[in-house]
C-alpha cells in the first residue's frame, strides 16, 4: 500500500482500501472465532483471557510474516523441505498446518494429506504413493500424517503384519537418508496429547456440528487402543529419530502455545535470510469500455 502512489484517487476510493485491509483481517479472525468461544479448559471465555488470545494473535501475525520470508527465500534458493506431521487423533496437526499455509502461496507451500491407499496403491511399493509428493525446486510440501502410518494406525489397526511393519523399519531410515542427499531438507514433528486432552476434543467435535467431520470411525477405535498407540509411538520414535532427520517433539495440550512453538521452531530449521524488499508499482490498466455488465 504505501508503495503505491495513490494520492490522486478519491477518498472514498482510499476509504474502500482502508476497508479491504480490515476485512483481509477479518477473515483470520474468523478463523481464531473458534478458540475464542470457549478458553482452553472449555469454559466460556474470561476477561482475562482476552490478554492472552491478544498476545497469541498478534505472535501468531508475526510468526506468519516471518514464513513469507521463509517462503521468499525458498523459492529464490530452489530449496526443498518436507515438514511431516505426526501426532494422534485431535493433537492439533491439522491447526497448525492451517496457519502455516495460510498466508502462503500454495504453489509454494503444498499440503499432501492422503487418504487411505486404494487397491492399486496397495500393490505399490509402500514409499511410492507418497514419493509423488515430494517438493520440485523452490517448493514446501507438509504432509498431514506420512508414511509413518505404517508404524502408527496400520500397525495397531492391523492393516498391515508384522512383517511389513519390520520391513518398513529397515527402510525408513534408507529412504530418508536418500532424500536428504540429495539435497531435501526434512523436518519431522510428533504432537503430544495426553489421554484427558484427547477425550476432551473428540467430545466437542461430537457435540459441534462443525467439526464432525473431523471425527472419523478410526478416532473412536484409537481411543479404545490408546496404550496400543503409546507403545506403537515409542517404538517409533526410537527407531526412526536419525541425525539427517530428527524427531520434534510438540507439546499439544495447549493448542495455542503449541502452534506458535512449532512455527517458530520451524523457522529455526529453515536459514531463510530475507532479501532486498523492491519497490512495486501498480500498472494503470488500459481502458476498454466495450464489455457488457453483468447486472449487479
Ligand atoms: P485423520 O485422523 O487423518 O483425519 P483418519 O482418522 O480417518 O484420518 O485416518 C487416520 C489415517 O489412517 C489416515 O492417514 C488414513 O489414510 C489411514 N487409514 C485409514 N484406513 C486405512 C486402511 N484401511 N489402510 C491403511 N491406512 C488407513
Ligand atoms: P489389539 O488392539 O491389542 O488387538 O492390538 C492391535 C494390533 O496392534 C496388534 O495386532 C499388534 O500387532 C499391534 N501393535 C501395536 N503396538 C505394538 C507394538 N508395540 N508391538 C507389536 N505390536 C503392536
Ligand atoms: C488433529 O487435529 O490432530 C488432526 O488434524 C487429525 C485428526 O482429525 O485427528
Amino acid at each position: 500500500m504505501a508503495t503505491h502512489d495513490n494520492s490522486f484517487h478519491s477518498e472514498t476510493f482510499n476509504a474502500r482500501l482502508l476497508q479491504e485491509f480490515y476485512d483481509s483481517y477479518d477473515e483470520e479472525l474468523e478463523m481464531e472465532l473458534d478458540d475464542l468461544r470457549f478458553n482452553d479448559n472449555g469454559e466460556p471465555q474470561q476477561e482475562g483471557d482476552k490478554a492472552f488470545r491478544r498476545r497469541y494473535f498478534r505472535e501468531l501475525l508475526h510468526l506468519q510474516g516471518e514464513l513469507v520470508k521463509l517462503q521468499d527465500w525458498v523459492m529464490r534458493t530452489g530449496h526443498r523441505v518436507v515438514i511431516l506431521f505426526e501426532g494422534r487423533d485431535a493433537a492439533g496437526k491439522g491447526g497448525v498446518i492451517k496457519r502455516i499455509t495460510q498466508r502462503l502461496n500454495p504453489r509454494t507451500c503444498r499440503v499432501a494429506a492422503l487418504p487411505a491407499p486404494n487397491d492399486r496403491e496397495k500393490t505399490q511399493w509402500y514409499f511410492q504413493r507418497y514419493i509423488a509428493h515430494l517438493p520440485a525446486a523452490g517448493e514446501i510440501v507438509m504432509f498431514d500424517r506420512s508414511w509413518y502410518n505404517r508404524a502408527g494406525v496400520e500397525r495397531v489397526m492391523g492393516f498391515c503384519n508384522e512383517a511389513e511393519v519390520e520391513e518398513f523399519y529397515r527402510s525408513v531410515p534408507e529412504f530418508e537418508k536418500m532424500l536428504t542427499r540429495s539435497g531435501i531438507q526434512i523436518i519431522k514433528y510428533w504432537f503430544s496429547i495426553t489421554d484427558e486432552e484427547q477425550e476432551l476434543r473428540f467430545l466437542s467435535r461430537i457435540h459441534d456440528p462443525l467439526k464432525q467431520w473431523k471425527l472419523s470411525p478410526m478416532d473412536l477405535e484409537s481411543r479404545r487402543r490408546w496404550e496400543d498407540y503409546t507403545e506403537a509411538k515409542e517404538e517409533m520414535l526410537e527407531r526412526t529419530h536419525i541425525p539427517e532427520a530428527p524427531w520434534w517433539v510438540v507439546q499439544g495440550v495447549d493448542k495455542k502455545r503449541a502452534r506458535l512453538n512449532c512455527i517458530s521452531h520451524l523457522l529455526q530449521q529453515v536459514p531463510y535470510e530475507e532479501s532486498e524488499s523492491k519497490t512495486i508499482m501498480l500498472p494503470t490498466r488500459e481502458r476498454h469500455e466495450d464489455y457488457r455488465r453483468a447486472p449487479v
